[in-house]
């Protein structure tokens, strides 16, 4: 059933998995540096994604298809936060403008579920690209004070859950 919007949903599948796999190593280095905000935002914008792969999932299976679990591409080892930034803002950006392409492939196909579920994805990938996209202008706005606090605020917040020594 609805064989093109199998192969679409597929496809997004695979981009979906991408950016869980991105993101959860960006995650890893930026808790690593100490840079819990970023980690954190990493972070829960994998688990989005994880989620956006479910609501896939579940339409696939809708439509008697079955899902191909594998990432579009390999993790790009991006360790500094400047390149991290970059590049997931461009990741949303693509599956962005995929989504729309896809939405309005599923209209042409008489789908109008799978049309409505890109269409709702577009709006969650515009939002992860507005969050990318703040962090990078905090960044060059601030500089390598943006990332020092982040580390200080973590020490502070470590004294202070060990008994208040930092105070
Ligand atoms: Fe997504
Ligand atoms: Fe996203």
């Amino acid at each position: 059933m609805h064989e093109k919007s199998q192969v679409l949903l597929n496809k997004a599948v695979a981009d979906e998995l991408h950016a869980v796999h991105q993101y959860m190593y960006f995650h890893f280095h930026c808790d690593d540096q100490g840079y819990d905000l970023l980690a954190n935002l990493f972070k829960k914008t994998a688990i989005e994604e994880m989620i956006h792969i479910e609501k896939l999932s579940d339409r696939i299976l809708f439509l008697k298809g079955d899902v191909e679990m594998a990432p579009a591409f390999p993790v790009e080892k991006i360790r500094d936060v400047k390149g991290m930034l970059k590049k997931a803002a461009q990741m949303e950006h693509e599956s962005a403008k995929e989504y729309n392409l896809w939405a309005n492939e599923c209209s042409a196909n008489a789908d109008s579920v799978s049309k409505q579920l890109f269409e709702s994805l577009v709006a969650e990938e515009e939002r992860h690209f507005d969050q990318y996209d703040t962090e990078t202008d905090n960044l060059e706005k601030f500089g390598d004070r943006y990332l020092a606090l982040q580390s200080i605020e973590r020490s502070k917040t470590r004294g202070t859950a060990a008994g208040g020594a930092a105070e």
